[in-house]
């Protein structure tokens, strides 16, 4: 069981009002809030042992590594990776992606095959066609249907013996539709394709194993899960990680330098050139600890609720649609009212104190999908109350009257 109003606690920014208003931060989808057991790893970090890693032979320095790779070996619990030198520190997904597809363009040849989904977000799209562009590999989309799931009919059809590569994210962050990626992986595999899953918006509902999985590459970033920004991770198997080549030259992922030839070192190193976001390596461990602390089962057995909740409140409003009615879906709703543009509902809910997200949310084909310019999106996260979606539906009802 969760103790909602015990974790509200733990969360500063929750007791701030907006435009006069108290908080009600539905805009997890886009990052999550943090705890104050995590800020406060961040200002220890500062206040007491801020040095560079991996190069001084003094205390800071070593307390500051000590702790950085302490923060990887929970990474690497958490999501279950055979190796601790299998998870890379990012700057989170987006970077992991495009350390990816750039590592791919020296594997790639011309009508070589790469499948993506309909449900991706851009940084899922734009790295592959970019890779495609440099290669002559060739990109193929498994379709989605009116409820915003994946058609794996149409999936198993694209795969062949050209396919290589297969990408897909774990759960939309447009509708909330968790995907079969069980089922995704085992067909790759089947005609020798890797695949990528992006975590991004899986990991702050649920706990991944990557091994349990055979995924060859998983990536997300610490701020959708209680962590800072600016830093998130790669998993990858090791034979792959191995296989391809750094991302970045610098210093720190060298074996040897001189004018004439460079040695790259070995994982992980290979991928971290430069000083990393040190602190926010540390934290990720901590925001890790303070969610499992919580349960993950807990988690998505109490937002499951939230989810019911919300959904059958907002369909009591006349004219409102909700996208994404998948069976399989997380705490993401997303909805227009009639022909209202959402982002003046958006507007006025953040007169009222209510954060949402309205747009395409960077995943512009499932809106063309739909023929809409976009969506007002609400994500709950296990510390948001049914009392905020209470609040938050008024709110809506008020906006709506202005704007119809
Ligand atoms: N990808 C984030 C979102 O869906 C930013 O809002």
């Amino acid at each position: 069981m969760l103790d909602v109003q015990k974790i509200r606690k733990d969360f500063p920014i929750l007791n701030r009002t907006v435009n006069g208003k108290p908080l009600i931060y539905f805009d997890n989808a886009a990052t999550s809030q943090t705890p104050q057991q995590v800020i406060d790893v961040i200002v220890d970090y500062y206040s007491n042992y801020n040095a560079n890693i991996h190069r001084g032979v003094h205390s800071l320095s070593q307390e500051a590594t000590d702790a950085y790779e302490q923060a990887r070996l929970k990474i690497q619990k958490h999501f279950n990776a055979k190796h601790a030198h299998e998870i890379i520190y990012t700057a989170g997904t987006t970077h992991s992606i495009n350390l990816v597809a750039n590592g791919f363009s020296s594997l790639l040849k011309k009508g070589d095959e790469i499948i993506v989904s309909a449900l991706e977000h851009h940084s899922n799209i734009v790295p592959w066609q970019m890779l495609c562009e440099r290669t002559g590999a060739v990109l193929k989309v498994i379709p989605m249907n009116e409820d915003g799931e994946l058609v794996m009919s149409a999936y198993d059809a694209l795969l062949n013996e050209n396919t290589k590569l297969v990408f897909v994210n774990h759960i939309s962050n447009a509708l909330g539709t968790i995907n079969p990626i069980e089922y995704i992986i085992e067909k790759a595999h089947a005609v020798g394709a890797a695949v990528l899953v992006d975590g991004a918006q899986s990991c702050p509902h649920l706990k991944p194993d990557v091994q349990a999985l055979d995924v060859d590459f998983y990536v997300c970033s610490a701020h959708k899960i209680c962590g800072p920004t600016g830093v998130g991770m790669l998993y990858g198997k090791e034979a792959w990680l191995n296989k391809l080549p750094p991302y970045q030259g610098g210093g720190e992922m060298i074996a040897e330098v001189t004018f004439e030839k460079t040695t790259y070192a070995d994982l992980p190193h290979k991928f971290e050139a430069g000083t990393p976001n040190i602190a926010g390596g540390i934290a990720f461990g901590a925001a890790l600890d303070y969610m499992n602390g919580i349960g993950f089962e807990n988690i998505a057995t109490y937002e499951n609720e939230l989810l019911a909740y919300g959904t059958e409140q907002l369909l009591k409003i006349e004219g409102l649609k909700i996208y994404g009615t998948a069976k399989e879906k997380t705490s993401v709703i997303s909805f227009n009212v009639a022909n209202i543009h959402p982002y003046d509902i958006g507007t006025i809910l953040d007169k009222m104190g209510i954060a949402v997200r309205t747009g395409h949310h960077c995943a512009q084909p499932i809106m063309d999908f739909y023929k809409i310019p976009g969506t007002i999106r609400a994500s709950f996260m296990f510390y948001n109350t049914k009392e905020e979606i209470d609040a938050f539906i008024i709110a809506l009802k008020k906006a709506i009257m202005m704007l119809s």
